[in-house]
């Protein structure tokens, strides 16, 4: 099972329309395996399950906060999620989640993300795919719970003498799971540099990404994209899997495209070969 953490340079960059594009090009592509006990090699369609562990910005609808990320997830994953099953940290107010937490006096922790993880785990996907929220350091706050390993309390700030609660990101997450990181960089003004301090931090994490995707998630078109593009080729190692334009409401013949004809057109432009050996 491949399990992949796709971050972003920042929030709105497009990590939900490149999730659902990723998932839609996993779900048409037939995966090996080995069928009945005489080793003989068939394919069937890859299982494809999403995470949306926290999410701020939601609707109540018949007593549930519902997460617009999480709902188009689930009408491109193929392993019958429920949407709460997808989001389960889910907070009405279109703000930083562990603020959202706060004013609720609740807390956003660790243990309980990897306990909902380890439910989308039971599902033996072949593939699952875990939307972050915001950027690669997304705080959840402080945490009265004691994190879940050595390795995640690398970045807290709490010692002996600071008497501070322990402070956890949604990174400290995908650093206990040991999930494989694809960056999708917003290609605009400046996301070279907040590329590469993604990725570096990834990599300081102790974190393997694996790909990289451009895109374009606003209708305006950056100056010299092609330059910038190839600059970010130059610089960042692993391989960039896919390159999407702004795609527009209506296409070059005038035809009015939905978000899953958008999510269609982008899922045959990316390259799975990364993601699926
Ligand atoms: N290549 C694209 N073409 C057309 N629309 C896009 C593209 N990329 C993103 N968008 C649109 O831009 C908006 C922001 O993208 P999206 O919601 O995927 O960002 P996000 O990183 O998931 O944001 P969040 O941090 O809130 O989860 C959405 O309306 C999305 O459909
Ligand atoms: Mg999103």
């Amino acid at each position: 099972m491949r399990e992949f953490f796709i971050t972003a340079t920042d929030t709105d960059a497009g990590k939900t329309f490149v999730s659902c594009a990723l998932i839609k090009a996993l779900t048409q592509a037939s995966i090996q395996f080995v069928a009945g006990d005489k080793n003989i090699c068939a394919t069937k369609p890859t299982k494809v399950a999403a995470f949306k562990p926290v999410a701020a910005g939601c609707e109540l609808v018949d007593g549930q906060l519902i997460n617009e990320d999480a709902k188009l997830l689930s009408e491109f994953a193929n392993c019958q999620q429920s949407i709460t099953d997808i989001n389960p940290i889910a907070f009405a107010e279109p703000i930083a989640p562990h603020i959202a937490a706060k004013k609720q006096n609740q807390e956003i922790n660790i243990a309980d993300i990897h306990h909902h993880y380890l439910a989308v785990k039971s599902l033996n996907a072949d593939v699952t795919l875990v939307e972050g929220a915001g950027g690669w350091r997304l705080p959840l706050g402080p945490s009265s719970l004691i994190p879940l390993s050595a390795e995640a309390m690398s970045l807290n700030i709490n010692t002996a003498n600071s008497q501070k609660p322990a402070y956890q990101f949604l990174s400290d997450f995908v650093k206990a799971a040991e999930l494989e990181v694809i960056l999708i960089v917003n290609m605009k003004l400046g996301c070279l540099n907040h590329a590469l301090l993604t990725y570096e931090t990834i990599k300081t994490d102790g974190l393997h990404c694996i790909a990289w995707i451009a895109n374009c998630a606003a209708s305006e078109r950056m100056d010299n994209l092609t330059e910038n593009i190839t600059e970010l080729e130059q610089l960042l190692p692993m391989p960039k899997i896919a390159q999407f334009d702004y795609f527009n409401d209506v296409d070059s013949q005038g035809n009015k495209l939905s978000f899953h004809e958008k999510i269609n057109l982008a899922a045959q432009q990316i390259n799975l070969v990364p993601l699926l050996k």
